[in-house]
């Protein structure tokens, strides 16, 4: 199965934002991964729901919400209003997340759950059955352009077959120092989305960007070995 590209607008030019998502969304990306971050939960801080409302005139595709802030309920209605179509939510930033995952879902946006390198799987046992979206951060959330974590590779597989076990319909998304080295182990292990911010960014052609990433998932591990 083709892995779905969500580029990261973290790496994108904040002057010409609306510009960077028409031209992801002209050269075949299939969702546009927006980093929110509030300065206390990872020490970094880049958008509010006004940007969001903003640079969602610019695409018609599918605006995936990474809320990397402490307290997201207080924020939900407001991304969804802004034009999110998935919300994910971290596990660390919430003391009780079942709620919160509940309320995106009534709130009418899909429902994501995200999970640092450090925090074990099983944090998630009891709210799996609630979520469209897993999203395994491959680096530590605060900045793009950082190197993946390989000691991610056996959570993503556990991770999926836990999936294919209790016969759960999420998909996995994978977050974090994505490039063509990584892409096929990722895919391998179980990933559905990968999101890629530097990457991509770090050429003017996204369309031969996002283009090399799919056929760099689709090479089969063995003949690299
Ligand atoms: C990091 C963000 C990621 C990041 C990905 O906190 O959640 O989405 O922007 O960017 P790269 O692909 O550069 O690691
Ligand atoms: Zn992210």
């Amino acid at each position: 199965m083709m892995v779905q590209i969500a580029p990261s607008i973290l790496s994108a030019d904040f002057g010409r934002l609306a510009d960077e998502v028409r031209l992801l969304s002209e050269a075949g990306a299939d969702a546009i991964h927006v980093d929110i971050m509030d300065g206390h939960f990872v020490p970094n801080m880049t958008m509010g729901p006004m940007a969001v409302s903003a640079i969602k005139k610019a695409t018609h595709l599918p605006m995936y919400v990474h809320l990397m802030i402490e307290n997201p309920e207080r924020f939900i209605e407001k991304y969804v209003a802004a034009g999110a179509s998935l919300i994910h939510v971290h596990v660390e930033a919430c003391v009780h997340l079942h709620r919160v995952l509940q309320q995106i879902r009534s709130a009418g946006a899909k429902v994501g759950v995200a999970i640092n390198p450090a925090t074990p799987l099983h944090s998630l046992e009891h709210v799996l059955d609630l979520v469209d979206q897993v999203l395994v951060m491959t680096v530590n959330p605060g900045f793009g352009g950082q190197s993946f974590l390989p000691s991610m590779l056996p959570k993503i597989k556990t991770l999926a077959a836990i999936q294919s076990q209790r016969n759960l319909p999420f998909l996995i998304e994978v977050d974090g120092g994505i490039t063509l080295e990584n892409i096929a182990a990722v895919k391998e292990a179980g990933a559905q989305i990968v999101v890629s911010g530097s990457f991509i960014f770090s050429s003017r052609n996204y369309a031969l960007s996002i283009q090399s990433l799919r056929e760099a998932a689709m090479t089969q591990l063995s003949s690299l070995t």
